[in-house]
């Protein structure tokens, strides 16, 4: 459970939920204006400021009680906070979405609107309802209907176009490899261990893979693609940090198998678009126990895979799943758990589109110390930067380009190429470290952009 003293403490959104369920408990007992009411409000005010002075908009979905914060999921184990969050999905609400701007009177226009769901949903659509309101900073929704609707069959299963051949290749292998799992065969150890080589000797060290594993994924990101691309991300922290070759051959397999225990759950459960339902979570939760279970049956593994295979949900303050009493994750464990998490934000789900490398470092710092290892994101976020390789973004100038190179020296400042208004490359590149005779940039990144017409491959292929 956070507490105030961990830094994803403040991300919490409980206390949101917490205050809007008062103010609405007060608003039915108090008259307006009363102290109370204004009290709780400037509370809530707080709360929603710092929220949002990190954030333009609050997302809150309510998943099988459990209020999660922009997909991240804050367990509570204390009856009276999940009353809360069960309260809420009473109402009919799954999703709360508030964006910066948001008025006092909007808050309390809110509550009053909570309460009067209270009696029934009524044939009003939502959006009228708040906009009857005067409330324009908040949407409220059925996660499972807002789901359906947006992404539909939207992502496809994998890349479209993989620039880099050993990368296609260790995809391609590990697909085969999790599907004989899947239809009960046994685990091909010889392929596994080609796949480890492979990552390490080249996929890690290829700008053309890395460009594709860092940045943005429009795919929707199955186990095998997850699993190259989490094993890949893992070699960077390693390397990082500094690990020998034997400690690295042990982590890329330990990390590639990571979730192989979701080949004994259902598709449909692992693709369901919306919230699962405690018996689909329970089975979710499961690929840990059932990762490590497979694992332990194969011979020839090192002995830390099967551990991380279960681990890997776990926090650092014992959190998380499967309920390991007491136990800190090993090292290994911790280190795919940063991999595991960059990985998923960045990729698609069937409940969110995929956000940018820097959104997730950012994700990322924020949970360091609390639910992750701070040292294993600080060397994750210094080993991939802001602006990783085959990332496209915006200059100062106002051009568009792609990331190249990255250096530990200058890490808001790649070496980049620039786009021509057809999405091409235009020859040369631009080191944008480049200071002028004051010693100011000529460049500053301004942020990533979604690659829309932009050929990245033709930028980062050899
Ligand atoms: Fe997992
Ligand atoms: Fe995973």
């Amino acid at each position: 459970m956070a507490t105030s003293t961990t830094p994803d403490a403040a991300l919490d959104p409980l206390p949101i939920l917490k205050g809007l369920a008062s103010l609405r408990k007060f608003g039915g007992m108090y008259p307006a204006g009363h102290p109370a009411i204004a009290h709780k409000l400037a509370e809530i005010e707080r709360v929603l400021q710092r929220h949002l002075e990190a954030h333009p908009v609050i997302r809150i979905d309510i998943i099988h009680g459990e209020a999660h914060l922009d997909g991240l999921s804050f367990r509570h184990t204390d009856a009276a906070d999940l009353r809360v969050a069960h309260e809420l999905s009473e109402l009919g609400i799954d999703s709360l979405h508030i964006s910066r701007g948001i008025t006092p009177e909007e808050v309390l226009a809110l509550a009053a609107l909570l309460r009067e769901l209270k009696e029934g949903p009524g044939p009003v659509p939502m959006e009228r309802q708040l906009a009857d309101r005067g409330i324009r900073h908040v949407t409220l929704g059925k996660l499972v209907a807002i789901d359906t609707r947006w992404r539909a069959d939207s992502w496809d299963e994998a890349p479209a176009e993989i620039y880099d051949p050993d990368y296609a290749e260790s995809i391609e292998l590990m697909q085969s490899t999790f599907d004989h799992v899947q239809d009960g065969g046994e685990l091909d150890l010889d392929t596994v261990r080609h796949v480890v080589d492979l990552l390490i000797r080249k996929v890690a060290g290829s700008s053309a893979a890395l460009a594709q594993i860092l940045a943005v994924k429009l795919y929707e990101n199955l186990t095998y693609c997850h699993s190259v691309n989490v094993a890949t991300l893992s070699l960077l922290i390693a390397r990082q940090v500094g690990f020998d070759e034997r400690t690295t051959a042990a982590l890329a397999e330990a990390a590639l198998l990571h979730d192989i225990g979701k080949t004994r759950i259902p598709l449909d459960v692992i693709r369901k678009p919306g919230a699962l339902d405690k018996r689909e979570r329970a089975m979710m939760e499961g690929h840990t126990t059932y990762g490590a279970e497979i694992l332990v049956e194969v011979e020839g593994l090192r002995p830390l895979t099967p551990t991380v295979a279960l681990e890997h949900h776990r926090g650092l303050q014992a959190d998380g799943y499967p309920e390991l009493g007491d136990r800190v994750p090993h090292l290994f464990s911790q280190l795919v758990s940063v991999a595991d998490i960059y990985e998923a934000i960045t990729g698609a789900r069937t409940y969110q589109p995929p956000r940018q490398p820097e959104q997730a470092c950012l994700v990322l710092a924020r949970l360091a110390g609390g639910k992750l290892n701070a040292a294993l994101v600080k060397a994750f976020v210094a080993a991939v930067t802001f602006f990783p390789v085959g990332s496209v973004v915006r200059t100062s100038h106002d051009e568009i380009g792609v990331v190249l190179e990255t250096s530990a020296a200058e890490p808001l400042h790649p070496v980049i190429a620039l786009a021509t208004s057809d999405g091409g490359r235009l020859p040369g590149r631009i080191d944008t470290a480049t200071r002028d005779a004051g010693g100011a940039y000529v460049r500053h990144i301004l942020q990533t952009v979604a690659p829309g017409e932009i050929r990245v491959g033709e930028f980062v292929n050899p």
